[in-house]
């Protein structure tokens, strides 16, 4: 088992990962005296599988849990099931003193941080996640939040996690489809460091058929990466680098995911996003060509057909100018060197994504 410590003063927490680690769970959460008390909120796919051996295991360590199931999927992550979260815990009597556990994905974590961060002015929130993208990047550094109708992540709050424990197992019901939106995010630590991409390039394929030990390593690394990052630049008050190169890709993602009304998941949107900034750095003339040639590879490798073809480029663009006023781009220069800008003429990155609407 790996413990990565994100230092943030009086802040700081622990992420624990490994395999098969559900029992070492009770003697964790004793040992960061937490909670006596806990609400646990999951999705329905997540609480049919996995529910089970989590409040088993709390009750070890004599917890008491309250279960709130929430439907799976972006659509909920909305400040209507926040409210009905509230509700739930209104009527359980829960106090701010008790602890929320976030359990299962992205949406999962992001939706219960949100209310962990403000029912009763905060509770303490420990983050379980049970899909590869969570366990890469949202588990950690407290970004919290829900969408607005005509804004996705608008509403959110800053609440770090007391707690992270990542047991890489729960991952073995994943389907390909959400292994794939994980490597959205893992390739993006890809581009900002030689040896993880080096790794990613060697093992894709292992990736893919959900070799533990080697999802084990991915997300030991991503998190290595980002819990150094958190603590240099907590709340991305940094713009040209910090936290805020941890945006790659995101800038076209978060725009298909609106405009295909959520169809494309997060890390498919990523992906793309991904593309689109690689063919924007080569139209510049930023990024060297072995390393585009070797970029593209590896995203070439990944088995999703996006189907961007039902995407209208001014629509795109649109969406672009109106969300994020002025869209700022993260754009590799060398495999482990980024930039970030705003300033991209307009003519190219209507040309590129020409280009990329094609595929
Ligand atoms: N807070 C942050 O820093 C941050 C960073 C990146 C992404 N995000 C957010 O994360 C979200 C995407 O996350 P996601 O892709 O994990 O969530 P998702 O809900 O889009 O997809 C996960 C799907 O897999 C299912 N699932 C979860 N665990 C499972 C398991 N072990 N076995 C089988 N099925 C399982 C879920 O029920 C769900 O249907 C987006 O809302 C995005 O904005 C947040
Ligand atoms: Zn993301």
């Amino acid at each position: 088992m790996h413990v990565i410590p994100v230092e943030l003063g009086t802040r700081s927490y622990p992420i624990f990962l490994g395999c098969n680690i559900i029992d070492r769970l009770p003697k964790i959460y004793r040992s960061l005296k937490l909670p006596l008390r806990a609400v646990i909120v999951c999705d329905a796919n997540v609480a049919r599988l996995h529910l089970k051996v989590l409040v088993s295991t709390l009750r070890q360590c004599t917890v008491a849990t309250t279960i709130i199931t929430v439907p799976a999927g972006e659509k909920h992550k909305s400040l209507e099931t926040a409210n009905k979260i509230y509700s739930e815990l209104i009527k359980h009597r829960h106090t701010r003193t008790d602890a929320l556990i976030a359990f299962g994905s992205g949406v999962t974590g992001d939706l219960a941080g949100f209310v962990a961060a403000t029912f009763r002015r905060g509770m303490p929130f420990i983050q379980i996640p049970t899909t590869l993208l969570a366990q890469v990047e949202s588990a950690i550094g407290g970004k919290t939040g829900v969408n607005h109708p005509s804004s996705k992540n608008a509403v959110g709050a800053f609440h770090q996690p007391k707690l992270v424990f990542s047991d890489v197992q729960f991952l073995s019901t994943l389907s390909r489809r959400e292994i794939i939106c994980g490597l959205g995010e893992a390739i993006k630590y890809g581009y900002l460091d030689k040896k993880v991409f080096a790794f990613l390039d060697r093992h894709i394929e292992d990736i893919l058929r959900k070799d533990l030990d080697i999802l084990e390593e991915v997300v030991l690394r991503c998190n290595a990466m980002k819990a150094t990052m958190i603590s240099e630049d907590e709340r991305e008050t940094d713009t040209t680098g910090g936290r805020a190169v941890l945006n790659l890709g995101h800038t076209l993602g978060q725009a298909l995911e609106v405009l295909s009304n959520f169809r494309l998941h997060h890390g498919e949107a990523v992906l793309i996003g991904l593309r689109w900034e690689l063919l924007i750095a080569q139209r510049v003339g930023i990024v060297q060509e072995k390393d585009f040639a070797r970029l593209w590879r590896l995203l070439s490798r990944i088995p999703f057909k996006p189907g961007l073809q039902r995407f209208s480029r001014a629509a795109l663009l649109k969406h672009l100018y109106s969300d994020n006023t002025k869209a700022r781009f993260v754009l590799p220069r060398s495999i482990g060197d980024v930039i970030t800008t705003a300033s991209i003429d307009k003519k190219v990155m209507s040309s590129t994504l020409k280009e990329l609407l094609k595929h």
